[in-house]
């Protein structure tokens, strides 16, 4: 392991769960809770709504089984309120619904409904234990939208609630456009849903208008006048969703609308990975998740969405807890807490020390010695150098590119065990993308074939179908950038690829965007082979 996980300064770290270390700042925080009056609940209950509002992220759409594999990572992760759709829009949505419902997950399934017969029997048609009903509240939409009146929304949201009930079901509420509604109307509506039986009262930003401290405000002012709990929507318009939601918090709000990498409409409603985390490390408010499994299902959502994060993302960002700096990498080595706020384990991340041109000394140093090799003084030196003379031509240094580095400073020889002698790829818009590969690996030659979706997954198919050994490998992360603009642009391609627990990194570029990828994939196989006889 190349970073200690015991964090032992007196007071300031403690371990949190098995392998997660928190920064102890409960000290500040009762500090700031004594100075700010903050009223946050014992615990908030994690509504998950990626498969209702993620699923209204323009572009993204998710099959069935896709929803059904959804709903049992969400299960698995511990959320305690899972909202699979909007029952009444789609056959298969409702389908899609009573499919998860039938699941008996621990998980308690619900679906989005207007105060409408139809759309409750609907709810009802999918056997869900909850149903989340909406309206309009505000004057914008009572009158430009809905084209009714004040009184009409209150009385269908009361009938509907009373309907819902009458049918067994379970009600929570939710005044639509909330923080742009009238607060006495507002109150008035939360009040009647509350005495029609609504057992939690969630007040959606709509569009995203507020910041904390308004949301602070009009979370307390609310509490004043209504017993059912409080439960935040917030929307990511202005960027505030999490800051928003955990004011409501701060203000009383016992339960939190979220999305998994906040997905939803337009910028998204706030993620379920900040706001958990931040109530867990900062505030020490318990959701009962099972943290471990947040970068799993994170990623499960960025490739049945098709929204990659940005590697900056918070939690689940790939760089989120990678480090380059020489300074950092120096002070993470001394005590990982130097640089990192908890341990990436506890939201199930690895750590990445990456070489580059900020690299300093100790890090190149640890990543080699963690490839097997043991450079002295003057060669951890020259490598170094290397590094960020590869960093400085604007290139990102995989740990191929280390690798290759340190063979060549440390004079070690050796030949690359896996060699392209053949790759054929026909595409057009007539054929089916296919490929045909000659591998020589160890000196014997290996063929694979395989089509694709395009040339360049066909091509890929075909390296990793070779007769021999990597049908087990898994490409793990494939990125290709234009070096350069327009159609004769220089494609860089990097790979992770993965075989019997052990990750590398690759990449190569090539005016020919086939062969940037068939190259990458080539020195991660030879990494891979490499890295297994250390
Ligand atoms: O943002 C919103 O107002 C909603 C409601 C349907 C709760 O998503
Ligand atoms: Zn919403």
């Amino acid at each position: 392991m190349l970073i200690s996980l015991i964090n032992d300064g007196p007071g300031s770290y403690h371990i949190h769960k098995a392998g997660a270390i928190m920064p102890s700042n409960e000290f500040y925080l009762s500090q700031f809770q004594a100075r700010s009056k903050i009223n946050p609940p014992k615990r908030v209950i994690i509504f998950d709504t990626s498969m209702r509002d993620g699923e209204q992220t323009p572009g993204v759409t998710y099959t069935n089984d896709e929803k059904i594999e959804i709903a049992r990572k969400l299960d698995e992760l511990g959320v305690p309120k899972i909202e699979a759709s909007f029952a009444i829009s789609s056959e298969g949505e409702a389908e899609a619904t009573k499919k998860i419902v039938k699941l008996g997950l621990s998980s308690m399934i619900t679906t989005l409904a207007r105060p409408l017969r139809e759309d409750i029997d609907k709810a009802l048609w999918c056997d869900v234990p909850y149903v989340h009903i909406f309206i309009s509240t505000s004057d914008l939409h009572i009158k430009t939208m809905m084209k009714t009146t004040r009184e009409e929304v209150l009385r269908q949201s009361v009938e509907g609630i009373e309907y819902a009930r009458d049918h067994g079901l379970r009600v929570e509420f939710s005044p639509q456009d909330a923080t742009r509604t009238d607060m006495d109307y507002l109150i008035e509506v939360c009040k009647a849903a509350e005495d029609a039986g609504a057992e939690m009262l969630n007040i959606p930003d709509t569009v995203g208008v507020m910041t904390p401290r308004m949301t602070f405000e009009f979370f307390s002012e609310l509490k004043k006048h209504v017993k059912t709990p409080l439960s935040a929507h917030a929307h990511n318009d202005l960027g505030q969703a999490v800051a928003n939601t955990l004011a409501a918090i701060e203000a009383g709000a016992e339960q939190a609308h979220v999305t998994i990498n906040g997905l939803g409409e337009r910028a998204g409603n706030a993620s379920l990975e900040q706001v958990a985390v931040c109530l867990e490390a900062q505030y020490k408010i318990p959701t009962g998740l099972n943290f471990g499994k947040i970068a799993e299902v994170s990623e499960m959502i960025q490739h049945y969405s098709g929204i990659y994060l940005p590697p900056t993302t918070p939690i689940v960002g790939d760089n989120a807890f990678a480090h380059e700096s020489g300074i950092h990498v120096h002070g993470l080595l001394a005590h990982s807490g130097n640089y990192e706020i908890l341990s990436p384990e506890f939201v199930g991340k690895k750590r990445r020390i990456v070489a580059g041109k900020h690299a300093g000394r100790h890090g190149i140093g640890s990543m080699v010695e963690d490839m097997g090799f043991h450079p002295n003084k003057d060669q951890l030196k020259l490598i170094a150098e290397a590094v960020k003379t590869l960093g400085d031509s604007g290139k990102s240094v995989t740990d191929t590119d280390l690798y290759a580095i340190t063979k060549n400073v440390m004079n070690i020889k050796g030949e690359e065990r896996v060699k392209l002698k053949e790759m054929v790829v026909v595409t057009g818009n007539t054929v089916t993308p296919t490929a045909s590969a000659i591998l020589i690996i160890d000196g014997k030659e290996y063929a694979g074939a395989a089509i694709g979706n395009g040339p360049i997954d066909a091509a890929v198919k075909a390296l990793t179908n070779v007769e021999k050994g990597f049908r087990d490998m898994s490409l793990e992360k494939f990125n290709m950038k234009a070096i350069t603009g327009g159609t004769n642009a220089v494609a860089d391609v990097t790979v992770s690829m993965r075989r019997n627990g052990r990750n590398v990194t690759a990449s190569s570029v090539n005016g020919d965007t086939v062969m940037a990828s068939v190259e990458a994939i080539l020195k991660g196989m030879n990494r891979l082979l490499e890295s297994e006889e250390q």
